[in-house]
């Protein structure tokens, strides 16, 4: 019987390693994998010779801004944006507005997803109402989230009453988390140091953006360093599974290092800014806020670069944070007005596979970083993360030779600019499919917004029957 799709001719990154084969796809999911040419025959064929075919990208950390700051981006911008980056699951941040802190708010964000999404999607909810950690954890999410951070000068991104820095709150929201057995993500940021800090600076008249810069990354990464430490405490004390967010000092990375040493459940994140973009003052002398989320020196970047190839950091996630020119512009004269962050949904994949083209990484730790890993952590794997049989049909199918000098005109953000414009990659995404539905093909999104759907944690028997399916076939 003929299956609905063959992927033919392609290179296979499979866990194993990149192999040539047939990919056939039936229902949604992946039915069988063949040598080279011996693959099923099917309703539609699609020739991938020369190209490679990985896994579909789980990006777990996006801001959509939808509802609340739709001017900024929107759940169809955000995730065609996403489709046309390889990205197959986007899991989107609380900082909007309402923040999805209790049930009912969830519940509607949900549903604006189910209408909108391109592609596959999960929302990470916001802990700050202790009594409603329960039923929010009932609602299918993979995680919840918490910022430390109170900003200064502005109201945005860390809009009032989202930050949490009092140790005590934390532990509290820690062990409330700790019951419902999922993870927490947190944005570590020592806040009371900051403070002070930033008194500092604007005491000395210093508020450009060079100011905003070296506040965040003063005492080479303090504030960075001590909320970890912290958080690594409470971590212990209340056994949570913490993912730490945005890892970017060599401190952080020995700390992680040693937690994990001990067997902790500890997990973390490295985003494109820390990589490829902010830890280089060039790029800040030439893009002023607009290569900014955070600073620290640029030697660090190494030691976080060891933590992603030894397996001390598990993922790339984007953090992918739109904003508008008008709100990123006035960060030259005073860095603390402009929104911080930076987009990158688009590009980050391209950024990588720059890499693997290089030398600097192979492309089966590439597919660790970007999909299997973020798979294994939130409980998605082995429906995603990975190519094997059972699993769900989502595939980024890249052009490994395919050369791009990035730039603005190509943005579907709705923030329209990228940061890393002018940068050259090796390694595009061609085409994007989302359970055997091409969102992304030939280079346009083709998906439609509504055509995604949640991906939910799997429980251990779901898990295992999976396991057990691949195995048998
Ligand atoms: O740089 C950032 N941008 N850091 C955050 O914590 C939030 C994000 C955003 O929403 O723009
Ligand atoms: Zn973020």
């Amino acid at each position: 019987m003929a299956v609905d799709l063959l992927l033919k001719g392609g290179t296979v990154v499979t866990e194993g390693g990149p192999v040539q084969a047939d990919v056939a796809v039936s229902g949604g999911v992946i039915v069988g994998l063949t040598a080279a040419g011996e693959g099923p025959s099917a309703r539609r064929t699609v020739d991938v010779t020369g190209l490679h075919v990985l896994p579909g990208v789980i990006d777990t950390h996006a801001h959509h801004r939808e509802p609340g700051y739709t001017h900024k981006e929107d759940i169809i911008t955000g995730t065609s944006a996403a489709a046309a980056g390889g990205v197959t699951v986007s899991c989107a941040m609380p900082n909007v507005y309402p923040p999805p802190n209790t049930a009912k708010v969830l519940r509607d964000m949900f549903a604006l997803y189910e209408q909108k999404s391109v592609i596959d999607y999960n929302i990470n909810a916001a802990s700050s109402n202790l009594e409603e950690l329960p039923a929010l954890a009932e609602m299918g999410i993979l995680s919840f989230k918490i910022f430390m951070v109170v900003d200064t000068g502005r109201d945005y991104p860390h809009m009032p009453g989202i930050g949490v820095h009092d140790h005590g709150k934390l532990f509290k929201m820690f062990q409330g988390i700790q019951k419902t057995g999922l993870p927490l993500m947190i944005h570590p940021h020592d806040q009371a140091l900051m403070t002070v800090i930033e008194e500092d600076y604007w005491a000395r008249g210093e508020k450009d953006f060079r100011a905003y810069a070296k506040a965040y990354s003063s005492y080479d990464g303090v504030i960075w360093d001590s909320a970890v430490s912290t958080l690594l405490q409470l971590q212990r004390a209340s056994g949570v599974h913490l993912h730490i967010l945005h890892l970017q000092t060599r401190r952080c990375v020995e700390m992680i290092r040693a937690a994990r040493a001990e067997g902790r459940a500890v997990t973390s994140e490295v985003n494109p800014w820390t990589l490829w973009l902010g830890n280089d003052c060039a790029n800040i002398e030439r893009l002023a806020s607009y290569a900014l989320s955070y600073y620290v020196e640029p030697h660090h970047y190494q030691a976080v670069w060891n933590a992603l190839l030894d397996g001390t950091s598990d993922m790339i996630a984007t953090d992918h944070a739109p904003h508008t020119h008008a709100e990123k512009a006035p960060g030259r004269e005073n860095g603390w007005k402009a929104h911080t962050g930076t987009p990158s949904v688009q590009e980050y994949v391209s950024l990588l596979m720059t890499d693997v083209n290089d030398g600097k990484l192979s492309l089966k730790k590439a597919v660790e970083l970007l999909s299997e890993n973020p798979a294994k952590v939130f409980k998605l794997y082995p429906k995603k993360g990975a190519i094997r049989i059972g699993a769900d049909a989502d595939f980024a199918i890249i052009d490994m030779n395919a050369e791009l000098v990035l730039n603005d005109e190509r943005v579907i953000s709705k923030c329209g600019w990228t940061p890393y414009a002018g940068r050259k990659v090796k390694g595009l995404p061609l085409h994007t499919i989302v359970r055997g539905k091409f969102v992304f093909e030939d280079g346009k999104v083709v998906g439609e917004p509504g055509g995604g759907v949640k991906a939910t944690p799997l429980t251990a028997e779901q898990a295992a029957r999976l396991t057990a399916a691949a195995v048998s076939v």
